[in-house]
């Protein structure tokens, strides 16, 4: 699967925030993509979900055009947002991983599946009828990313989702975003936590004033990254035993 932007450009109150992307995302991929606040990370991640519509150029999936305004593709990117609190659409956990994947029009059968399997891959079969304002913030997390995946997105897209977990709240959901890769998805980290994530990722982007401006393995880009007001992780990134696989 190719999801793929080319010549992407947004504007917002008279004032042009994307300019010019043009960039291609394969699965299986883990892309993290950071950058300077205000460059217009979580406005590109809301184009390529189909959230909002591009001022010009276009985004599509395998050669197709990827509808804008909404995602009618409906499932096939799924984005997590920053603020995952937000997302949460059921008065339970079971709820609100039904909300999405109840309205797909699959068989009975298939939605019972897909919600045992996506609980027990969230780690939330224990929590499974409790109310989600009550979860933690890791836990919560976990459920935002189990309800976008129930839905079976070829392509995820994340926004900051390392922000306000602990270091075991992040470890486990990286471990499932490496999860993830290992069955086949592509996955777009926009994060600012490179430590924890770079030493995993297949490829790293650079975001600026709108624009891309670097973009390949993580350790050929690392060395420009504080030349454009990114903090450099340590060079020397730990082995993270546990890790699957
Ligand atoms: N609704 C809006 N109205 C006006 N300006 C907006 C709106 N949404 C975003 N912007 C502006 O667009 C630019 C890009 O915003 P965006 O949220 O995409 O940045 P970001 O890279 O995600 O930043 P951060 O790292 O702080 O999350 C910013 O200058 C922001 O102020
Ligand atoms: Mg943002």
């Amino acid at each position: 699967m190719v999801l793929q932007a080319t010549d992407l450009s947004y504007s917002i109150g008279g004032k042009t925030v994307l300019e010019d992307i043009s960039v291609r995302f394969s699965t299986p991929e883990l892309t993290v993509l950071t950058g300077p606040n205000g460059s217009g990370k979580t406005l590109f991640l809301q184009l390529l979900a189909g959230l909002i519509r591009p001022v010009r150029g276009e985004i599509t999936m395998d050669g197709r055009a990827f509808p804008g305004g909404n995602n009618r593709l409906g499932s096939r990117v799924g984005m997590v947002f920053q603020l995952s609190e937000r997302q949460i659409l059921g008065q339970t956990v079971e709820e609100d991983i039904l909300f999405g994947l109840s309205r797909l029009g699959l068989s009975r059968q298939e939605v019972e599946s897909r919600l045992e399997e996506c609980l027990n891959w969230s780690g939330l079969v224990t929590h499974r009828t409790q109310n989600p304002h009550s979860l933690s913030g890791g836990e919560m997390r976990r459920l935002a990313l189990a309800s976008v995946i129930a839905m079976g997105p070829e392509f995820l897209l994340l926004d900051e989702p390392f922000v306000g977990l602990d270091y075991s709240g992040a470890t486990q959901v990286l471990s499932l975003l490496l999860s993830l890769r290992e069955q086949g998805k592509g996955i777009i980290v926009v994060t600012h936590s490179l430590d924890a994530i770079l030493a995993h990722a297949d490829r790293l982007v650079i975001q600026k004033q709108g624009r891309i401006i670097a973009d390949g393995l993580p350790e050929r880009i690392l060395p420009y990254l504080e030349d454009h007001g990114v903090r450099r992780p340590p060079l020397k990134l730990p082995e993270m035993s546990w890790l699957p696989g």
